[in-house]
């Protein structure tokens, strides 16, 4: 296997997500309680976080190179805050309607996030980082995906 960039890992769990995204939305208008939906909105939560964590990493490493980008990197963090919240917001819903909204909206700003980050951030990242540092935090990557028991 070549070594991968940690960026390439990122976009290929974007792609991993997208698909869990369509499958869920599939599923929405067929779950009858908020409940449902909640847990729904748990694992995407879930699903999510490890995921931004390399990414939050990736930005510090990189925030000392690009003082100048610093803008995308705002942005990134303003918008993980952002799907964060809308998803704590479904366990709010009071009601099946409510709740499957709020969860649609999550995934649709989820998915716009995957956009930018691609056209935008992760070719800047690329730019600003020595390949070795890219594919050393690729590799780390792999190790955790190993180990899943160890995992937070
Ligand atoms: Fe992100
Ligand atoms: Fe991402």
């Amino acid at each position: 296997m070549h070594n991968m960039k940690i960026t390439e890992a990122l976009v290929a769990e974007h792609t991993i997500f997208l698909g869990v995204f369509d499958q869920i939305e599939r599923a929405l208008p067929s779950l009858t309680t908020p409940a449902e939906v909640k847990t729904m909105a748990s694992v995407v939560e879930g699903m999510l976080e490890g995921h931004a964590k390399s990414e939050t990493n990736l930005a510090y490493l990189a925030l000392d190179h690009v003082l100048a980008q610093n803008g995308e990197l705002k942005r990134m963090h303003q918008d993980h805050h952002e799907i964060d919240d809308r998803l704590r917001q479904v366990h709010t819903a009071s009601t099946c309607a409510e709740a499957r909204r709020l969860l649609g909206a999550a995934i649709a700003a989820s998915r716009e996030h995957f956009r930018a980050e691609e056209r935008s951030l992760f070719p800047m990242l690329e730019q600003v980082l020595q390949e070795d540092t890219l594919t050393e935090l690729g590799q780390s990557w792999i190790e955790r995906q190993a180990e899943p028991a160890r995992r937070v």
